[in-house]
């Protein structure tokens, strides 16, 4: 995977705007349009010279090819069936980045509002920041609710981010987004939903695939399996299904039967999500309920090598934790990253994602707190790293100390 650092090559959406307002020019080769008759979008079918997503990247031996293929998601086939699920504030470019460097499949980018990216907003346009170069494919959410915007938006992610896949979502709780009738209150209107995809699935080449619950609410039952036959209809090629209500936001457990049930009922690819905490269970997901992919959402942060462990436990391999030193490098590297899109603000953010890495490490509340009252990276860091120094060197005292005991105890075995 080339380091993204620097990114000549990156796709800047604010420059793109610049670009199209010329309405010609490419910021990197991708396309940057205006005019849709000018340039054909990006074909992910190998056979027409498009990216073949299933082909290894050529550092892999073929020794590490997982066994199972990932899903087809219309023409687009994915190379394994780990995917980290979109979350708002948190899978941004850097976040996707390290997560597909460990081995996820693919990455869904934070919901982006249909209506704002169609006015080029500029802190939107942002969302769509992204290189070419490791992301493959570009998976863009869309929240919307009406079927102009929701097709633009579309087209604009498809043409002039180079977007391979688009999902609608029909899932978000958050009181904000459902009180305007956006993301789970699409699920009280099925007619509505099915159209804002028949919009978008035409605007685009790219396959068009759906975020949803199972139903707005426990009591109205699970509308889903009736609208996943419809959405299918519509032009959805692929559906992602996290087993809890609307109203149910993140309490209870979600439940993976109902994603069984939407996968034996529709012809298109069911991607199940929801409480996978590691890759025993998310191979086991997979397994019992007969899935061609799941999505892992919480589970990564801070723990990007959950994809590595999936990849490792589908093999029937062991999937040793990483280690500090691997944690360390791993903080620090988001913490740059995130720096480079940020700049030095960058110190606010760091604050809630340094605090993923630091589970379990002893001293951890006083380590946060003290993170927390930085206002540079550099220091932040700096502690973060002499906190997992002192780690690993408690870590390797102990392991010395074992070895004595083991050593001592054969001793005394051999006397006797
Ligand atoms: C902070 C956060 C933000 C989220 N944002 C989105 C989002 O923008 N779009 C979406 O479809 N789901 C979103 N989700 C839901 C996740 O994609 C996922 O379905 C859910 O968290 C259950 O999976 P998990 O238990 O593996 O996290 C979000 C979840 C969290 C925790």
């Amino acid at each position: 995977m080339p380091d993204p650092s620097p990114r000549p090559d990156s796709f800047d959406p604010l420059a793109a705007q610049a670009s199209a307002d010329r309405s010609k020019g490419t910021a990197d080769g991708r396309a940057v349009l205006t005019d849709p008759h000018l340039n054909e979008p990006a074909s992910n079918d190998p056979a027409s010279g498009g990216s073949a997503l299933t082909e290894l990247p050529s550092n892999e031996s073929p020794s590490s090819v997982p066994t199972l293929r990932g899903p087809t998601l219309g023409g687009l086939t994915l190379k394994n069936p780990f995917l980290l699920a979109p979350m708002a504030g948190v899978t941004d470019w850097p976040y996707r980045l390290l997560c597909l460097e460990m081995g996820a499949a693919a990455a869904v980018s934070e919901m982006v509002s249909a209506v704002a990216l169609s006015h080029r907003g500029r802190g939107t346009l942002k969302l769509l920041r992204t290189d070419p170069l490791w992301e493959k494919p570009f998976w863009v959410q869309l929240f919307g609710k009406d079927s102009e915007s929701l097709a633009l938006a579309a087209k604009m992610a498809v043409e002039e981010a180079g977007a391979d896949l688009v999902d609608l979502n029909a899932a978000c709780p958050a009181r904000k987004v459902v009180s305007s009738g956006h993301g789970g209150a699409l699920l009280k209107n099925p007619d509505l939903c099915c159209r804002l995809v028949e919009a978008m699935a035409k605007a685009v080449e790219v396959p068009v695939t759906v975020k949803l619950r199972p139903g707005f609410s426990p009591e109205d039952g699970p509308a889903v399996m009736s609208l996943g036959l419809r959405l299918a209809d519509a032009g959805a090629k692929a559906l992602i299904l996290h087993g809890r209500y609307v109203t149910q936001q993140f309490g209870g457990e979600a439940d993976w039967s109902l994603v069984e049930e939407l996968a034996s009922r529709v012809a298109v690819p069911v991607i199940g999500s929801g409480d996978i905490t590691s890759a025993d269970q998310a191979v086991k997901r997979l397994m019992d309920h007969h899935l061609p992919a799941v999505m892992i959402g919480r589970a990564s942060r801070g723990r990007p090598w959950i994809f590595r462990e999936c990849l490792s436990r589908l093999r029937n391999e062991e999937a040793p934790p990483a280690s500090l030193r691997e944690r360390l490098n791993a903080a620090a590297r988001h913490a740059r990253l995130l720096e480079e899109e940020i700049g030095p603000k960058v110190c606010f953010r760091l604050r809630t994602v340094l605090m993923w890495y630091t589970r379990d490490l002893p001293g951890a509340a006083k380590l946060r707190a003290g993170i927390c009252a930085e206002e540079d990276v550099n220091r932040q860091l700096d502690m973060l790293t002499r906190a997992m120094e002192e780690a690993m060197e408690a870590e390797a005292r102990d392991s010395e100390e074992d070895e004595k005991k083991a050593d001592a105890s054969a001793d005394a075995l051999a006397d006797a």
